[in-house]
């Protein structure tokens, strides 16, 4: 499990070309910003999108919050240019679009060797190679593309997401088999917040660090549900005062609420204190 030094609640998506929302995003409730080159940027757009990037990521006053720069495919005539321009820029990753194997990730790292990698899980053959994706030495986070996943799958939409299941379990546990961060697909319908809670709490429940966002409206639900919520500090401050009370006594577990409290649970209580904190340092 990782103990995060940062949280990932919420993971906003801004078009690179859109000169107002870049400038109001430094005053939004974003844990993370991903910088978009990619699928947010028209064709005829994108160097003229690079170059305002650049210029608005050397200033640098996104506080507290990750930079993560999305660049286009190398498939692309942009892509190679993208990963060159932001190769030693003051940014928290590069996210590479499209990931379906390793050998995507070796072609931007040779270009930019000094910046952490994140992929993009969105392509049917991204799913099946996950575990050779995410293994990586140069990856440090997966974000779902579930709007591209649904696309290639020939999928409906559905509250439960059942088409998408096997591709978000396969990502999951190629990130934590490798001790990645790894945040949840989009919500589209910007507009309809129960419809973003009930994903964002399916997502949490899942094991996601946080949900990438579209639309400045749906940072507040995020941000709570992936947060822990007060009880769940509480009972975790229990757990660790009783375990510690158990083996000050010699037992090896405590019981909690009726609930057995083992080592295990220690090590998810510590996770969830450690949350907590980051997220309450993000407010300061
Ligand atoms: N980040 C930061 N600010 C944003 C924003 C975003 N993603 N989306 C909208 N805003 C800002 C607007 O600039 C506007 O600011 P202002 O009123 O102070 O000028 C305010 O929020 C309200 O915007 P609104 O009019 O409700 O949205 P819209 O109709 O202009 O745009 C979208 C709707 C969906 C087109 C727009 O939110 C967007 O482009 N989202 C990102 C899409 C994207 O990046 N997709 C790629 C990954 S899926
Ligand atoms: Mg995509």
């Amino acid at each position: 499990m990782i103990q995060q030094t940062r949280p990932w609640r919420s993971v906003l998506y801004i078009p690179g070309s859109k000169e107002r929302a870049l400038e109001k995003a430094r005053e939004l409730p974003a844990d993370a910003i991903i910088f978009d080159l990619e699928d947010a940027v028209a064709p005829d757009e994108k160097p003229a999108a690079r170059e305002l990037l650049a210029k608005v990521l050397a200033e640098d006053d996104y506080g507290g919050r990750a930079k993560i720069v999305r660049i286009n495919g190398f498939d692309t005539e942009w892509g190679r240019d993208d990963a060159a321009a932001f190769a030693t820029a003051k940014i928290d990753a590069l996210l590479v679009p499209k990931v379906s194997s390793p050998a995507d990730l070796d072609a931007v790292a040779a270009v930019a060797p000094n910046v952490d990698l994140w992929a993009m899980m969105e392509t049917a053959a991204g799913m099946l190679n996950a575990a050779a994706i995410g293994a990586h030495p140069r990856l440090k986070g997966m974000v779902m593309g579930t709007n591209d996943l649904a696309k290639e799958l020939g999928s409906r939409f559905r509250p439960d997401r059942l088409a998408l299941q096997t591709g978000l379990g396969l990502c999951l546990l190629a990130a934590k088999a490798n001790s990645l961060i790894i945040v949840d697909g989009v919500y589209n319908a910007f507009k309809d917040e129960e419809g973003l809670k009930a994903e964002c709490e399916q997502g949490r429940d899942m094991g996601f660090d946080g949900k990438t966002l579209i639309h400045p409206a749906q940072l507040a639900v995020a941000n709570e549900a992936f947060a822990p919520s007060q009880s769940e500090i509480e009972l975790a401050r229990r757990q660790i005062d009783a375990f510690h009370a158990a083996k000050a006594a010699g037992q090896g577990v405590a019981v909690v609420d009726g609930r057995i409290v083992e080592n295990l649970h220690i090590v998810t209580a510590e996770a969830t204190l450690a949350r907590a904190a980051a997220i309450a340092a993000m407010a300061e």
